[in-house]
């Protein structure tokens, strides 16, 4: 269950921002936060009898509105954008972070919402593709490519000139061109595994495929990139032994505000967008159980 609470404004540390959060998002780690899946390994991490983490939420956008006494890069006022991984926090009006967190200045002319549904799918993308060696030359099929680390994964991929091949579903097409695929496969058509076509990599962006079916597909020497299920960490850890073409499961990634600041760059040079298929306004979505009374908090879920 999910409700609206009132609980503590946070206060920040001496090398901590306090962000008033203005847009967040909802992904794949906030679901599974909040039922506890996979059974029952994930309870591990969710927290065995109850939620470890009772404010969900781990992109935001908003504004800085206070800076602890030790902090130089930040100043009450600035818009910013980032990513709370792994501790959550930003389904809420406030968070606190490190000032050398995951967390950089919003690039000029991005909305607040664009620069809340980012961070999450670039850095588990990027994680992914930096053991991929992705350059000019190169050829990737990304699997699930209108997801958030999909169209992560086809940007970034046409950013760095490699020959990009996105898999989605048929109203995804447009979508793919849109982002700057140079081949597009509607899989509900088609199955690229027949299609004689071979690659360096095959990114499984959305962990519905498998190493077994797309080996064929694969060039000698090629990499079969993995996103979830347990099985590709042991196909990880012996398919550099056995054979020509190997499983990588790059986990878990480290967010840096390093990477936040190279996304900011992208953006500002219209290399990147945001792709955002819902919004919710919390006015209006969000009520407290039981009455109609809307939620008065501002921000926006996308
Ligand atoms: N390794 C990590 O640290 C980590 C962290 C977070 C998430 N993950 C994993 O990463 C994966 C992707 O997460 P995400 O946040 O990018 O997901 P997402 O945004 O929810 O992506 C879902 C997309 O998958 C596509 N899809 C659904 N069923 C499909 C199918 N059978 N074949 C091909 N595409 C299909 C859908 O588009 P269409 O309508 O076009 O099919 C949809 O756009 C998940 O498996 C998640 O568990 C890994």
């Amino acid at each position: 269950m999910l409700r609206i609470t009132e609980v503590a404004r946070p206060v920040p540390g001496p090398g901590e921002v306090l962000i008033r959060i203005r847009a967040t998002t909802v992904n794949r780690s906030d679901c599974a936060f909040r039922a506890g899946t996979p059974q029952p390994y994930a309870r591990l991490f969710t927290g065995l009898r109850r939620p470890r983490h009772r404010i969900l939420g781990s992109e935001l956008s908003g504004e800085v509105e206070a800076t602890g006494r030790a902090v130089t890069g930040f100043e009450p006022g600035d818009a910013v954008f980032g990513v709370k991984a792994w501790k959550f926090g930003a389904h809420a009006d406030y968070i606190c972070m490190r000032e050398g967190a995951a967390l950089a200045r919003n690039p000029a002319g991005v909305s607040f919402e664009e620069a809340a549904a980012v961070c999450d799918g670039v850095i588990l993308a990027l994680t992914g593709l930096r053991r991929a060696d992705i350059r000019k030359g190169r050829s990737i099929l990304i699997y699930g490519a209108s997801g958030s680390i999909g169209t992560a994964a086809v940007q970034l991929c046409r950013y760095y000139g490699a020959d990009v091949t996105a898999v989605c579903s048929t109203k995804n097409l447009e979508l793919m061109r849109s982002l700057g695929a140079d081949h597009v496969i509607d899989y509900t058509r088609d199955d690229f595994t027949e299609d004689g076509q071979t690659y360096d990599v095959i990114f499984d962006a959305v962990g519905k495929h498998s190493f077994a079916r797309s080996k064929g597909s694969l060039n000698p020497g090629g990499i079969y990139l993995a996103t979830d299920h347990l099985r590709n960490l042991a196909l990880a850890a012996t398919t550099p032994r056995f054979g020509d073409r190997k499983v990588v499961f790059p986990i878990p990634p480290h967010y840096t505000w390093q990477d936040v600041v190279f996304l900011k760059g992208l953006m500002a040079a219209g290399k990147y967008r945001a792709v955002i298929d819902r919004r919710y306004p919390l006015e209006t979505s969000s009520r407290r159980p039981g009455t109609s009374r809307p939620s008065r908090r501002p921000a926006t879920w996308s």
